[in-house]
């Protein structure tokens, strides 16, 4: 392993107090390898929805350049996110869409990973595919295997203290983290 540490902004897609992919993503840390420094990624929830005129008359808010800001800063992004009617969350894809017009666009050239959590079944298997389309149009670099998608959160956190406690799932989470250090080092030469 290379010796610096890798600075990896972690960006959760809801925003509510007890939710599962922010549980998740509070976990990331402690399952990360040692040459991965995980940090969350600013607050998105106060950005105006986009409109081309406000970015015409008064340019872009400031949370929203703190927010790309931090995109550029980082080695690489965790994505851990719901999926709202097979979708990705109306909040963070505003987000996205204020930052993807900015002319030194953050999401360029960055390693991205993705997680998602869901009540039910399939762990948000049917967004992870636009995930992956629409950093294909950022020009992001998303890192392929192995998949992360947690289904049945009801039964794999516990109902008091969020913590995640599905043993197959925090294997599956390190290896993805371990692959995606590696992936970082080889596009980046860091
Ligand atoms: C607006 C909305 C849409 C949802 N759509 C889906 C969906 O398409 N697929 C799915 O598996 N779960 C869906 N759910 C259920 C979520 O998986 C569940 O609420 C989950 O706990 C949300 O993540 P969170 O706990 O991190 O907030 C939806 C929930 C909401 C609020």
């Amino acid at each position: 392993m290379a010796d610096k540490q890798l600075d990896v902004l972690v960006i959760c897609g809801s925003l509510r107090k007890g939710s599962y992919n922010a549980a998740l993503a509070r976990t990331l840390p402690a399952l990360a390898p040692a040459g991965l420094k995980l940090r969350p990624a600013p607050a998105f929830d106060k950005f105006p929805i986009y409109n081309h005129d406000i970015q015409d008359t008064s340019g872009f808010p400031a949370d929203v350049k703190a927010w790309a800001d931090a995109i550029r800063s980082a080695d690489g992004l965790i994505i851990v996110s719901p999926e709202y009617n097979w979708s990705i969350p109306g909040g963070l894809k505003n987000a996205i869409d204020w930052v993807s017009r900015m002319k030194d666009q953050p999401f360029k050239d960055k390693p991205v990973a993705i997680q998602s959590v869901a009540g039910g079944p399939l762990g948000g298997g049917r967004v992870q595919y636009q995930w992956r389309q629409i950093m294909v149009f950022l020009e992001a670099l998303a890192f392929t295997r192995p998949e992360v998608f947690v289904g049945m959160a009801g039964q794999k956190f516990d109902e008091k203290t969020l913590e995640f406690k599905d043993e197959p799932g925090i294997n599956f989470i390190k290896q993805q983290l371990a692959g995606f250090e590696k992936f970082i080092r080889k596009v980046s030469g860091k």
